[in-house]
């Protein structure tokens, strides 16, 4: 077991023995590494409950834990602050287990979830804001597997609503011509369409611009949306065809983010599940008329917000975003049954999901046991503090925000990287310096993209952890070339006992991690081990060290911190250059 975990279980029996009524025992690492390596700050608390004085039962619990054999300074400060450093052989140990294949990381129990993320809307330009779905998304998922669960990952795509009827009228009005529109068409694609992904770029901002002020427009892009919805071929084709275009460019964008589905389902997946969907509805007696719509009742007794009914079936007769997710889900209840399903949104979309998660526990498409959970994510903001822009004001694309990063990233590389090598290299950091920008802050807040301070070298930032690991890679080479064994036997001062600490607090960074569902604490934890590494191989010189022993432990030290370097990073998603 690990070894923090380990001690969490020793310190709660020892207070369920002294009669205090714990449920849960946190040791974080020390915010006064002078007084101690690990705290430990509930006693005061579980001391008012029993009704005794905190500094007291501190003492007490601080005497009982010294003559353990891990321990080897237990000290009470403040209020009541249990502060402890252990028996440095015990961490050492510890140290080498770690170093034994498969044990840096101990798995949870098994569960089966769905994250349905990334949910990009097709024949609309992938924005910034599908940048932070992907990305948590995928961090979250990665996590989750290496945790132990089965994860299955849904782009969940928005191709089914009035967008595409609006895209559609558009192209309609632009080439009247084209072979879906004739009455005689039959085909499974629009062979003649001379749309390609850069016209997709400005045809739907065109066509939404119209339906807010042209009313006919709207409601031919509705009666649209309806023929599609209902089989219409010629519209179907069309849809098909823009399919085709919008997907592989998005292909290309996940692909550069490092960004896996393994499902490419899509709104417009739900269409099979619809009709069954309804009529088992309709016999529970769950759909209530409402002028000229159909709803279902979500609210509760104890909202302090009005939550409205979820619109099941508009009045024109086609179907919601309600709809299709609520569908979505029947299929995936019928045909995956997860444990849990996490949706990763834009904060903003909250209303949405309360209504769906409850919509579908009232008419039991979902079971009691099955978890549904929300994750909602903040606005990547530019300098000025407002949503991101182009220079000249427009919205900026994901692709164009990319290349901005690769610029300013290729200035940055050491000169004796060129040609084809430089161009992957830029990519690669480029993509680090995003991601890990993104991931910084808790998911919920917004935030500044600062390219100036995200890409510095020196600051806690993507680059700063690539330059990192790749300095250690290349100090554990030389290592590997002399024949040295990685293992740990003494440690010297407090720069290399202070890595150790650290490598120590990863399992519960994870775990913390995917219990808040934010990526926050992990790259916070990165930046730290990374900054203590860094002093501690600034105050030692490790490869001409002459003590034997010493030697070996730093670099098994260091063999630990590159282990969990690349670890971490490949939750990130984020790839490591060959130099840089
Ligand atoms: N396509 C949606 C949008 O861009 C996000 C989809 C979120 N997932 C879901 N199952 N509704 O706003």
């Amino acid at each position: 077991m690990n070894f923090i975990k380990k001690q969490e279980e020793l310190i709660k029996n020892i207070l369920l023995e002294n009669h205090y009524a714990v449920t849960n025992v946190a040791l974080i690492p020390s915010s006064r590494p002078d007084l101690g390596e690990y705290q430990f700050n509930g006693m005061m608390a579980l001391a008012k409950k029993n009704g005794e004085n905190p500094v007291e039962a501190a003492t007490k619990i601080a005497s009982i834990l010294t003559n353990q054999e891990d321990y080897e300074k237990v000290s009470v400060a403040g209020p009541g602050f249990i502060n402890i450093t252990f028996h440095t052989p015990s961490l050492l140990k510890e140290a080498n287990r770690l170093l034994e294949k498969d044990n840096m990381i101990e798995l949870l129990p098994k569960k089966k979830v769905v994250i349905d993320y990334g949910g990009p809307n097709v024949a609309k330009v992938l924005h910034v804001g599908h940048l932070r779905s992907a990305n948590i998304g995928e961090s979250l998922k990665r996590l989750a597997r290496k945790l132990g669960y089965d994860v299955i990952g849904d782009i969940h795509l928005g191709d089914y609503g009035l967008q595409m009827g609006l895209v559609m009228l558009e192209i309609q009005m632009r080439y009247p011509n084209l072979s879906c529109f004739q009455s005689d068409f039959n085909d499974e694609i629009v062979k003649d369409l001379p749309i390609t992904n850069e016209d997709l770029i400005d045809i739907y901002p065109i066509a939404s611009g119209k339906s807010k002020t042209d009313e006919a427009f709207l409601e031919q892009a509705r009666k649209i949306t309806y023929e599609f919805q209902h089989d219409h071929k010629g519209y179907k084709a069309l849809w098909r065809s823009i399919m085709n275009i919008s997907l592989n460019d998005m292909k290309e964008v996940y692909q550069k983010l490092n960004v896996e589905f393994d499902l490419w389902k899509g709104e417009s997946d739900a269409e099979t599940f619809i009709p069954e969907m309804i009529d088992y509805l309709r016999k529970e007696n769950m759909i209530v008329p409402s002028e000229g719509a159909e709803v279902i009742e979500v609210k509760k007794a104890e909202d302090k917000l009005e939550i409205p009914p979820l619109l099941l079936i508009k009045s024109n007769q086609t179907v919601s975003y309600e709809t299709t997710d609520l569908a979505t889900l029947w299929d995936r209840a019928h045909n995956i049954n997860p444990d849990e399903v996490w949706y990763v949104a834009d904060k903003r979309q909250e209303l949405h999901f309360i209504q769906v998660f409850r919509a579908s526990y009232k008419t039991n498409i979902i079971s009691p046991a099955t978890k549904l959970e929300f994750i909602g994510f903040g606005t990547m903001n530019g300098v000025d503090g407002r949503p991101f822009k182009t220079r000249d004001g427009g919205v900026m694309s994901l692709r164009n925000l990319m290349d901005e990063v690769e610029t300013a990233t290729e200035k940055k590389i050491i000169p004796s990287i060129t040609g084809e090598e430089r161009k992957k290299v830029s990519e690669i950091i480029a993509v680090g310096t995003l991601k890990f920008a993104d991931l910084l802050s808790h998911r919920a807040t917004d935030y500044i993209f600062d390219l100036e301070k995200f890409s510095d070298a020196y600051g806690k930032t993507g680059p700063f952890i690539l330059y990192s690991t790749v300095r250690m890679r290349s100090l554990l080479k030389k290592a590997e070339e002399e024949k040295i064994n990685f293992v740990f036997q003494e440690l010297k001062n407090q720069t290399d006992k202070k890595v150790l600490l650290q490598v120590l607090n990863l399992q519960k960074v994870l775990e913390n991690a995917l219990q808040e569902k934010s990526l926050h604490e992990i790259t916070d934890y990165l930046y730290n081990l990374n900054n203590c590494y860094n002093n501690f191989y600034g105050e030692n010189r490790i490869l001409t060290e002459e003590n034997n022993n010493l030697k070996q432990s730093w670099l098994a030290l260091t063999k630990l911190v590159y282990e969990i370097n690349l670890l971490i990073l490949d939750i990130l998603a984020i790839k490591v250059p060959t130099r840089m």
